[in-house]
C-alpha cells in the first residue's frame, strides 16, 4: 500500500491511473478506523480497480469549541487496517498542504445544510463540503463512498456534486453497529463505561420507533414523543435534536407517508452522538 501526503503527488498518481483507464474509488475519512470505515473500504474494493482512502482531520469542519485538538488519532494502526482491507493508497495530507497560507475559498450548500447538525454546528458543512470537493479534485475518483451514519453529510455531498457538476458518483452505505446496537464512531472512545451504557439510548429509541411504526404509528407527534421519553429517562443524556424528515429534502414531515428518516443527535455528558434510521409507512391494514 502506497502512502501519499502531498496533494500534488496525489493528483499526479490519479492522473497516471486515469491514463491507464483504471476505475478509481475514494473513501474519505478522518481516521481512527473502526468497522464502519472498514466496511466502506471493503465495498470500495469490490467496485473499483484502485482504492484510495483519505485520512485527514479537517480543521475547517470543527467549531472553535469542538474537539479538533483531542480528536483520536493512530496512524500506524489505521495504516495496518487499511492495508488489511486491500487499500491501494492511503492519502494523508497535512493541514498546511490542504489550507496553505492565503487560502480563501469555501463551498456552501444552502438549505440541506441549514438544519439538524448544521444548526447545532455552524460552519460544519461548509468545512465538509470544501474538504470533500478538494479531495474529489485531488483524487478524481469515479465513485466516492460515504456512510449513512452521517446521513445529512451524505445528502449535502450529493447535492454539492450535482450542483457543481463534479464527475463523481456518490454512494451511501449502511450504518455499521456494535453488537449491542451502538453505531460505530471514532468519538465512542470518549465515553466512560457508564456513558457507553447510556449511549445505547440512541439505538433503543430508534428500535422503539421502528416498532411503533410497524404497528401503524405515523404521526410526527407520536414518534417524537416516544423518542423524547426514552432519551430523557437515561441519566447523563440530553437531546440536541430529534427530527422526522423527508429522506431526500431533509424537510420536517408531519407524518410518515411512504418513507421518512428519523435523525437523532444526543449529548451523553460532553460527547455528542448521532444516529438515524429509515422508517417505512406500515402496510398494516385494519380489518
Ligand atoms: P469520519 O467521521 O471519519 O467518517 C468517514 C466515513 O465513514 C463517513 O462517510 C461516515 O459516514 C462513515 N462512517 C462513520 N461511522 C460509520 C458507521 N458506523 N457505519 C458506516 N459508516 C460510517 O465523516 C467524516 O469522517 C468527515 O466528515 C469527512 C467526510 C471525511 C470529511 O472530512
Amino acid at each position: 500500500m502506497e502512502i501519499i501526503s502531498d496533494p500534488h503527488d496525489m493528483q499526479g498518481r490519479a492522473r497516471q491511473w486515469r491514463g491507464q483507464g483504471l476505475k478509481v474509488v475514494l473513501v474519505p475519512t478522518m481516521g481512527f478506523f473502526h468497522q464502519g470505515h472498514v466496511s466502506l473500504m471493503e465495498y470500495g474494493k469490490t467496485i473499483g480497480e484502485r482504492l484510495v482512502v483519505s485520512l485527514f482531520v479537517n480543521p475547517a469542519q470543527f467549531g472553535p469549541q469542538e474537539d479538533l485538538g483531542r480528536y483520536p488519532r493512530d496512524l500506524d494502526r489505521d495504516a495496518r487496517l487499511a492495508r488489511d482491507a486491500g487499500v491501494d493508497c492511503l492519502y494523508t495530507p497535512e493541514p498546511g498542504g490542504m489550507y496553505p497560507p492565503g487560502y480563501q475559498t469555501f463551498v456552501e450548500v444552502e438549505s440541506l445544510a441549514d438544519g439538524l447538525c448544521g444548526a447545532s454546528r455552524p460552519g460544519h458543512f461548509r468545512g465538509v463540503a470544501t474538504v470533500v470537493l478538494k479531495l474529489l479534485n485531488q483524487v478524481s475518483p469515479q465513485v466516492a463512498v460515504f456512510g449513512e451514519k452521517d446521513y445529512q453529510q451524505l445528502m449535502v455531498v450529493k447535492q454539492m456534486v450535482a450542483d457543481l457538476n463534479v464527475p463523481t458518483e456518490i454512494v451511501g452505505r449502511p450504518i455499521v453497529r456494535e453488537p449491542d446496537g451502538l453505531a460505530m464512531s471514532s468519538r465512542n472512545t470518549y465515553l466512560s463505561p457508564e456513558e457507553r451504557a447510556a449511549a445505547l439510548c440512541l439505538y433503543r429509541a430508534l428500535l422503539a420507533v421502528r416498532e411503533l411504526v410497524a404497528t401503524g404509528a405515523k404521526s410526527r407527534e407520536h414518534i417524537l414523543a416516544a423518542v423524547r421519553q426514552l432519551i430523557s429517562a437515561t441519566p447523563g443524556s440530553r437531546i440536541d435534536y430529534v427530527s422526522l424528515v423527508d429522506p431526500a429534502t431533509l424537510q420536517e414531515v408531519e407524518a410518515i407517508q411512504g418513507e421518512a428518516r428519523l435523525l437523532l443527535a444526543v449529548w451523553i455528558n460532553n460527547t455528542r452522538l448521532i444516529d438515524n434510521t429509515l422508517l417505512s409507512e406500515s402496510r398494516l391494514c385494519c380489518v
